[in-house]
């Protein structure tokens, strides 16, 4: 075979190849397992011993030049950008990308920690599945308190039976009994719903040592006819302080840069006494009413107040059962309803609203 005569027909058909296919196809041609260089390859045990070095050679430098051809003109057959950027009507309309947001309730808990962490608090979350350990005992709710009733409180059953060991370490009956002195509560193994953020005190409490500071946003649920102020579910923020040196009027100036940073600054507080059973002395605090500014109207009932949360000194009997010196540290503890907040807030009267979803109400915050 000619070497001459394949090269001067090498150099005609790429010539000739305008597309991606026709390229594979000479490729095939001259470089596919039987292609030409293979048969020339082939062909060199049959000739004269003098000549194959030379042949070999010369089939060599044909199959480089294919190989740099191939190269070459692949290149030049790869779409340029420029064509593409020519293909694209630059003053056709976009895709509109509808963006969402954050729920209104997320919105206000985001709001209310962070003017708290803006006071030094840390946020942390605890588990809606709680013990009733914790829900209850370690918070100083006595057995027969009537929030402790099966029917007031959503117990979970595991495979139709109660859930009485789960987990056995947050199980504390020695604790309760070496408060009270009697046996030990059959009851608080079990597991619950959680009825408020409480918990998460002796959660934070049992792991860490004070000085603490601390707010816990979260979901709570009680069995609660639905209407408009009440649902089985909703969401709450607790809020303690605890140290060695802490004083009522500390809780007081914290709800008031809080109450104040979400209602304006011109609303007055007052701490009306109250009781709960993990805080003493406890107060309910309210707030001047935001619609009559504190005249009287249908809002706040004609009182002029609106109840915000609860709060008050945590009780030494909650601070034996997290195992820390009840004479040694001193602290305060609140808990607030965010759904009230944001009615109050936004002037909205009824709280099934949050948890319909219709986009009329949603898209409004
Ligand atoms: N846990 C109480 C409730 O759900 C609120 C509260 C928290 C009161 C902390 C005092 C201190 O009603």
């Amino acid at each position: 075979m000619d070497i001459n005569a394949i090269q001067t027909q090498i150099d005609s058909d790429i010539q000739n190849i305008n597309s991606p296919e026709k390229l594979e196809d000479f490729r095939v041609r001259f470089l596919g397992r039987k292609g030409l260089i293979a048969q020339l390859t082939g062909s060199i045990p049959e000739l004269p011993a003098e000549e194959r070095a030379k042949f070999g050679q010369q089939v060599n430098t044909l199959k480089n030049k294919v190989l740099s051809l191939l190269e070459e003109k692949k290149k030049s057959l790869q779409v340029q950008p420029t064509t593409i950027i020519a293909a694209i009507d630059m003053t056709m309309p976009g895709i509109a990308q509808e963006l969402g947001h954050l729920h209104p309730l997320t919105q206000i808990i985001d709001e209310i920690c962070a003017i708290f962490n803006r006071m030094g608090f840390s946020v942390v979350e605890g588990p809606e599945i709680e013990t009733e350990y914790n829900n209850f005992t370690g918070l100083n709710i006595p057995l027969e308190h009537p929030s402790r009733d099966v029917f007031d409180t959503f117990y979970l059953k595991l495979a139709g039976k109660p859930v009485s060991q789960f987990p056995p370490e947050a199980d504390q009956p020695l604790a309760e009994a070496s408060l009270t002195g009697k046996p030990a509560n059959r009851q608080t193994g079990k597991l619950l719903l959680r009825s408020h953020t409480s918990p998460v005190q002796i959660r934070v409490m049992k792991a860490h040592k004070p000085p603490l500071a601390i707010v816990v946003p979260g979901r709570v649920y009680r069995p609660d006819a639905v209407d408009a102020s009440h649902s089985f579910m909703f969401h709450q923020i607790e809020g303690f302080m605890v140290d060695t040196n802490i004083r009522f009027s500390d809780l007081k100036g914290v709800l008031e840069i809080f109450a104040k940073a979400v209602f304006g600054k011109d609303i007055k507080m007052r701490f009306r006494p109250h009781f709960f059973p993990f805080t003493e002395p406890s107060a309910e605090v309210d707030i001047s009413c935001i619609i009559c500014k504190g005249k009287g109207c249908s809002v706040c009932g004609k009182k002029g107040w609106l109840e915000i949360l609860g709060s008050g000194m945590i009780h030494p009997n909650v601070f034996k059962h997290v195992g820390y010196d009840p004479k040694k540290y001193i602290g305060f503890a609140f808990g607030m309803g965010v759904e009230r907040i944001a009615m109050l807030k936004y002037g909205i009267n009824d709280i099934r609203i949050f948890f319909e979803n219709d986009l009329r109400f949603l898209k409004q915050f």
